[in-house]
């Protein structure tokens, strides 16, 4: 037994190392919180070019500047991908992707890898905590044997937590600091530790009574978010038919001090987030014979809305008398959500592969994305369109598909020849706007 006060002063003084495995959008912001109150942390990728650019003091995130990292560097933070140096680190903290795979069930080979590739470095007095978003039960059912098959007793002289992350990249009210922690261990002394762990550099760490409830927390959180939308959703297609504008209803409802909270419509879901991490309980529950009818349901209608805002494109091209098929229509924002410069799972690309499907001539502009990325599934040579007058009024039609605070409206109002509106963005009906 390692004397868990030991561990726990460590944290406390702030001379213990911080391993954050997987330096991304969740990775990133919490080495440089470690590293703005004094502690030493060690990031460890297996992304050479990422970890190259990250000791260079360079940032491959829009929303975090350079200054932050070349800081972080000057004052006790490395970049590695040599997993080696896992055995250094006081606290390893696993902040990787959870993907679905193309049959829409969890693809947990980056967590399973990660763990099996410091598994040989883990030593006494670690704390491990697993921070991606995943299923209740993962903690217990991947983690905790392959922590001990070294030998090492998990609650005894290892410790193995959970801890969701709650990043919302590009929203300017909150901080890694200022997110309450959820945070679950697999046994007290695992709690204790991890809480060490936390509460230096959160101002609110919530404990909960296992990892699986912490887990549970978690995809709760995001659930509730993909339902509503869903919800919203299709009340956005019933308003519509019967000439009522969704987004002033919801503005009205917002007024409602209590018992509701607004969520507005749109294309579709996009994010490393809200589309795929429903599933992850969806695939989960069918192992105690359960339905999540509420998940699939609204899966169903956010998964709908790209086809939605394509065929309110097509009825604006038909009444000025144009097919889509020839017409050339510009996306604008193909980020999943404003002011940010993250592409993964937008509904935008989807738009656009569904205007070319249908023979039309798609481009876009997006402030945040100046070329489209190289992306696993979908591929467009392009790049964004400058929006100015005259190549506006070139397009036969824009779509709004991400409401960016850089687009210029009023110029866009001006010289469109037809704008379709995802976003709630032009408010008074115009005959050239379409809402979607
Ligand atoms: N992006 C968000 O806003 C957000 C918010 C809350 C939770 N999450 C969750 O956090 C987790 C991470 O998401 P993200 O957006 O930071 O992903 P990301 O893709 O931005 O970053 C993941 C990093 O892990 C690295 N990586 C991959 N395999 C690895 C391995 N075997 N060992 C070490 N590093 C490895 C990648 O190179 C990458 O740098 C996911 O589970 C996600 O659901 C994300």
């Amino acid at each position: 037994m390692t004397d868990m006060n030991a561990v726990v002063e460590k944290f406390k003084s702030r001379q213990a190392l911080i391993g954050i495995v997987g330096l991304g959008y969740v990775g990133l912001p919490l080495m440089l919180r470690y590293n703005a109150i004094g502690f030493n942390v060690l990031g460890i990728d297996i992304d050479q070019s990422k970890v190259d650019k990250l000791n260079a003091g360079q940032s491959y995130i829009e929303h975090i500047p350079a200054a932050n990292i070349s800081k972080a560097r000057e004052t006790g933070f490395e970049a590695t991908v040599d997993f080696k140096r896992a055995s250094e680190c006081d606290a390893l903290i696993l902040c990787v992707p959870t993907p679905l795979n193309k049959y829409r069930e969890p693809d947990m080979s980056f967590v399973i890898n990660t763990t099996d590739a410091i598994k040989p470095y883990l030593r006494a007095g670690q704390v491990v905590s697993l921070e991606s978003t995943t299923y209740p039960g993962t903690t217990e059912e991947e983690l905790l044997p392959r922590v001990q098959e070294g030998g090492l007793v998990v609650g005894e002289n290892i410790y193995l937590v959970y801890s969701p992350e709650r990043e919302d990249p590009g929203n300017p009210n909150f901080e890694t600091r200022t997110i309450p922690k959820v945070i679950g261990g697999h046994t007290p002394n695992c709690l204790e530790v991890g809480i060490a762990l936390y509460e230096q550099a959160i101002d609110q760490v919530v404990p909960v009574s296992s990892t699986k409830a912490a887990e549970m927390t978690k995809l709760l959180e995001n659930i509730h978010r993909a339902v509503n939308i869903g919800l919203v959703n299709e009340m956005k297609i019933v308003a519509d038919r019967m000439g009522i504008d969704i987004f002033e209803v919801v503005d009205a409802a917002a007024t409602k001090p209590f018992g509701f909270t607004p969520y507005y419509p749109g294309p579709g879901l996009g994010g490393h987030c809200i589309p795929i991490d429903p599933f992850y309980l969806t695939w989960k529950a069918r192992e105690y014979g359960l339905h999540t009818r509420f998940i699939e349901l609204s899966g169903e209608v956010n998964q709908a809305m790209p086809e939605y805002v394509l065929g309110k494109l097509m009825d604006g091209l038909n009444d000025a008398g144009k097919a889509l098929k020839g017409s050339r229509v510009l996306v604008l924002g193909i980020a999943y959500k404003k002011n940010v410069d993250d592409m993964r799972e937008s509904p935008s690309v989807e738009i656009m592969e569904l205007i070319e499907a249908k023979g039309g001539v798609v481009a876009y502009s997006d402030p945040h994305v100046p070329v489209f990325p190289k992306m696993r599934e979908h591929h467009f040579e392009l790049s964004s369109e400058p929006l100015t007058a005259e190549n506006l009024a070139s397009f036969d039609a824009v779509v709004l598909a991400t409401d960016h605070d850089k687009f210029d409206y009023a110029l866009i109002e001006a010289k469109a020849k037809l704008i379709v509106d995802s976003r709630g963005k032009y408010r008074t009906p115009t005959a050239h706007i379409i809402k979607a």
